[in-house]
């Protein structure tokens, strides 16, 4: 597993792969995350998780604190795993203006359902995947339908991006009980 840090150690490192496949993830790493990297591998792809924690979708300054995060133990399943490399951005990469989101035209679909509860948490999450996927360069990226609506919100994304990346859905992990994994 190599452990990007900085931007040129992404770009030096993404040159030599392809395609290329992104998991973006904001950590706290589970079996749904690392099924999304299997996906990928399976696809024939080099695989590259992010791990971004992104104020910008959080709509409360307490939920962004009591995030979960436990970078050691990430890094112990990533390097069990087929993912071929992590990047660990900083918010000086991702938002060299301020940390801030941008408006997307996402036909509305950031504003019903869960967006109506957590206004601004898809434009959020829309403005560090945009991100991603231009610092990446990634040919395809992988998301869990847990999120259904994010996903949603992302293959419009990926549209207004011309089609790339190809963006792939993925079935929802459960536990024994039938509870979708997650990372909170
Ligand atoms: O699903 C998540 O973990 C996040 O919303 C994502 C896609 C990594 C963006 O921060």
């Amino acid at each position: 597993l190599k452990v990007l840090k900085t931007n040129a150690e992404l770009q030096s490192w993404r040159a030599d792969q392809n395609p290329l496949a992104l998991v973006p993830t904001m950590g706290a790493l589970h079996a749904g995350h690392l099924a999304l990297i299997d996906r990928a591998k399976a696809d024939q792809c080099s695989v590259l998780v992010t791990i971004y924690v992104n104020p910008t979708q959080f709509n409360r300054a307490e939920d962004l604190s009591a995030y979960p995060q436990d970078r050691e133990g990430d890094l112990a399943l990533l390097r069990a795993s087929a993912a071929d490399a992590v990047w660990l951005p900083q918010s000086e990469d991702l938002y060299p203006d301020g940390v801030l989101s941008q408006e997307f035209d996402l036909d509305g679909l950031d504003l019903r359902l869960e967006g109506a509860l957590r206004p601004g948490h898809f434009q959020g999450v829309a403005t560090v995947v945009d991100r991603l996927f231009d610092w990446s360069r990634a040919d395809r990226a992988y998301f869990g339908l847990k999120d259904f609506q994010q996903v949603a919100v992302v293959k419009k994304l990926a549209a207004l991006r011309g089609g790339i990346p190809e963006i792939v859905a993925c079935p929802t992990q459960r536990n024994a009980d039938g509870l979708a994994l997650s990372s909170r």
